[in-house]
């Protein structure tokens, strides 16, 4: 297959001096480089209201690929990639004019590597810049926080760029295991004709994270697990699961297709939604502080670091169909994955033998870590007598494909410096997702549902359970 190689272009990285700029962007684009996958012609031009110079920032970036890049770093390879490297101070106060002479090729990628409340200023200063014509802006989640939030900065986006040059990431639907989930699904028949109600009795969505909030306590404050991961992250996870198949494989066909899902989703009621927030407890056989104690949190804090949500899709292939959805963070272990538990056999005609119901036919997609999707199917034990057992049939992508898989980011850079809109966040999408979150909004700024605590290191409030018990199920853990 042949690579595809982006049009000339440089790529600007405002807020390059920053957080994201290190651990993802620049060993992305180095990595991208390497693979021969960057423009030919175009400079990598990072911005920011720094007194920096060409050398520092190439010295930043050097910093920074050696810590955060999958691929090591190689001093001849670098200084190919260095050569590209250059940097313009801008003033406090945003304006982009600065750029404007700096920029060397009539078209440009712009990604705004910086904190979502200064998108719309840094848009609209594009404008002032004379820059719009030619660029293709990149932002990252939070893209609002409510609907009306959402649809202002979309609005104010719109008039700088028409949507075709905004590239909004989530960064989930760059890694590998959820790009595989389409081939998956629409490049085998076989799972296809299962794809839906008459097959399957529930939908799993786990990601489970056993890292706190880090150094971001007031960022989350802010935020809160139903923000910062269902409405981006889970949504675009089960969009991928639930979609009907496109007409094709255009970008548009594959967006519209996810949007009918989200579309399609039953209002969630706060009655089918468990809160809760980490407590001290041990992760790791680490001691680990709850929430409350971590830095720039409030000690009464009220705000959710665990989310679980019972869903439904009122369309003709999942109505009847839960869909279960659940977040946190210090939980148990690091495990993103999304579990489709299939119906009983109709007879029990092993009971006697000791298979359960909870044996039944489960197709796990594990995004990761550890990549890779399995069945699991009951089987008879070797011997005389007939007693079964569940066994999986494994397939994963360490083990077929022995390459290391790449970052989400590299990915999604290329997609948008080669203008491929396909794995990027549409208006209506982010739009139609607040607006399903609505009524939870509401509820929860009332203090409803009530918010569990649970120890760190466990799998969130045993409540949590509640949400499977009208069907008498308990939640797949890995
Ligand atoms: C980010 C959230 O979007 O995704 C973080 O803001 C979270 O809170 C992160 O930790 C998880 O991403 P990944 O790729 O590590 O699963």
């Amino acid at each position: 297959m042949t690579l595809r190689r982006p049009a000339d272009q440089d790529i600007v990285v405002v807020g390059a001096t920053g957080d994201l700029a290190a651990r993802k962007l620049l060993p992305a684009l180095y990595n991208l480089d390497i693979e021969g996958l960057l423009p030919e012609r175009g400079d990598v031009i990072g911005v920011a209201p720094m007194d920096w110079d060409d050398e520092r920032f190439r010295s930043h970036a050097e910093e920074a690929i050696r810590s955060f890049s999958r691929s090591r770093l190689e001093p001849r390879r670098f200084a190919a990639f260095a050569a590209r490297l250059r940097f313009v101070p801008i003033g406090p106060d945003g304006d982009l004019a600065p750029l404007r002479a700096a920029a060397g090729r009539p078209e440009r990628l712009l990604y705004l590597a910086v904190p979502a409340s200064a998108f719309t200023s840094l848009a609209r200063a594009l404008g002032a810049a004379g820059l719009a014509a030619g660029t293709k802006l990149v932002i990252e989640k939070p893209f609002g926080h409510d609907v009306d939030s959402a649809t202002r900065l979309n609005a104010a986006l719109h008039e700088v760029l028409p949507e075709e040059r905004i590239y909004r990431i989530d960064h989930y639907l760059g890694k590998e295991t959820v790009q595989n989930l389409l081939v998956f699904r629409f490049g085998n028949s076989v799972f296809e004709r299962v794809w839906n109600r008459d097959a399957i009795s529930r939908v799993e969505i786990t990601v489970a994270e056993s890292l706190g909030v880090e150094h971001r306590g007031a960022f989350y404050e802010e935020t809160g697990a139903i923000r910062d991961i269902v409405q981006n992250h889970m949504f675009q996870l089960l969009a991928v699961t639930a979609m009907e198949p496109p007409i094709s494989f255009a970008a548009e066909a594959i967006r519209n297709e996810k949007v009918k899902v989200l579309d399609a989703l039953h209002p969630v009621a706060p009655g089918d939604v468990v809160r809760g927030q980490y407590a001290a407890g041990s992760v790791d056989g680490e001691a680990v502080p709850g929430y409350r104690d971590e830095e720039g949190v409030d000690p009464a804090s009220g705000v959710e670091t665990f989310a679980a949500l019972r869903l439904q899709i009122d369309s003709w292939r999942w109505a009847g169909v839960p869909f279960l959805l659940r977040t946190g963070k210090r939980l148990a272990v690091r495990d993103t994955r999304m579990v489709l538990s299939f119906r009983e056999a109709p007879l029990h005609l092993f009971r006697a033998v000791g298979l359960r119901a909870l044996d039944s036919n489960r197709l796990v997609i594990r995004v990761q870590p550890d990549e890779g999707i399995s069945i699991t199917f009951v089987a008879k034990r070797p011997g005389p007598e007939v007693t079964t057992q569940p066994v999986e049939m494994d397939f994963s992508y360490e083990g077929s494909f022995k390459a290391s898989t790449p970052e989400a980011y590299e990915r999604l850079l290329l997609d948008a410096m080669i203008g491929d809109p396909t794995l990027f966040i549409r208006t209506d999408e982010v739009e139609q997702a607040w607006r399903l979150l609505e009524p939870l909004q509401e509820a929860f700024a009332e203090g409803y549902p009530h918010l569990s605590l649970y120890s760190a290191g466990s799998w969130g409030p045993l409540e949590a359970a509640r949400l499977l018990e009208p069907d008498g199920y308990e939640w797949v853990n890995p």
